[in-house]
């Protein structure tokens, strides 16, 4: 497996399995069994996702070595702050049964909309994540959905620079201001809907593309992301799905497919727009 090395020397997996929307139990056990089965390293989850647990027993049933694992949570939005942060990190590092975390997020920005002293609230959520990246409990530490002017208010205040910014990002959705800023600051972008959630599949350009490969649309978006430095998230309950997502090295994209994919309108955007959402 191909691997990016974070601002801090850390070696990535290059391609994550995400559990988005993978319901807690047997649905999420098997999926991260089937992925750890079919050689994905780095399973991404987040404490909201509420399948924290069932990851975690994945995770140990594999008999795989915990070190050679790259795992990664985040924190929920209720629990922000510098003392909630630490508790709700416990639990997330409890409900996984680890003893260390690859990597912890916040998973969205407090913003405008719903508070006065956002800023403050990011800074001193932040300050939570450093201690615990200071303490050795956690091997690197991140931001989620931070767009531009999120992203560099923070690092006004910061004593570790973010490592990763986990944002949307696919075919008809790039975020450039904010993948400009990452990228200059040696911030690893993540893409969370890789694929759009399923919507983007049935572009008619992708599947061209696709069948111009022999491949599929899944794996062009993978492809895609991986073109422009940024590390994908797929998320599947298929075990087929499952697999192929992880198997791009046998296609290329041209400079042409990806000028002409860079080019597309806006497309199967979620609507979540971090400095809007009440959530
Ligand atoms: P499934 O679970 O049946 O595979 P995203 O990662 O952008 O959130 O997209 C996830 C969605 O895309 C899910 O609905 C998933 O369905 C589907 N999906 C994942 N991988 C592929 C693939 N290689 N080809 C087609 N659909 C896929």
């Amino acid at each position: 497996m191909k691997s990016f090395k974070l601002n801090n020397g850390i070696e990535i997996p290059a391609i994550g399995f995400g559990t988005w929307q993978i319901p807690d139990g047997q649905e999420a056990y098997q999926a991260v069994k089937e992925a750890l089965d079919a050689g994905y390293t780095h399973i991404d989850t987040a404490a909201i996702y509420g399948n924290e647990k069932s990851v975690g027993k994945a995770i140990k049933d594999s008999g795989l070595d915990r070190n050679s694992l790259f795992i990664t949570t985040k924190l929920w939005n209720t629990e922000r702050g510098y003392e909630k942060t630490i508790v709700a990190f416990e639990k997330s590092l409890a409900d996984l049964q680890l003893d260390y975390l690859d990597l912890y997020l916040i998973h969205w920005p407090a913003n405008e909309t719903q508070f006065e002293n956002w800023d403050q609230i990011n800074a001193d959520t932040w300050k939570a994540l450093e201690y615990l990246y200071q303490q050795g409990k956690v091997r690197a530490i991140g931001v989620s959905n931070f767009p531009k002017a999120y992203l560099s208010k923070l690092l006004e205040t910061v004593s570790v620079v973010p490592a990763i910014n986990q944002i949307e990002f696919h075919p008809g959705y790039l975020q450039e201001d904010t993948v400009n800023l990452c990228q200059s600051n040696h911030i690893l972008v993540q893409a969370w809907s890789p694929l759009g959630s399923g919507r983007i599949l049935q572009n008619e350009t992708l599947i061209a593309l696709a069948k111009e490969k022999n491949t599929s649309v899944g794996q062009i978006c993978i492809k895609f992301a991986l073109s422009q430095g940024i590390l994908p998230l797929p998320k599947s309950t298929n075990p087929d799905n499952i697999k192929k997502n992880l198997d791009v090295d046998y296609f290329d994209l041209t400079a042409d497919d990806i000028k002409t994919i860079r080019e597309f309108p806006e497309l199967g955007f979620s609507g979540s727009d971090p400095k809007k959402v009440t959530f």
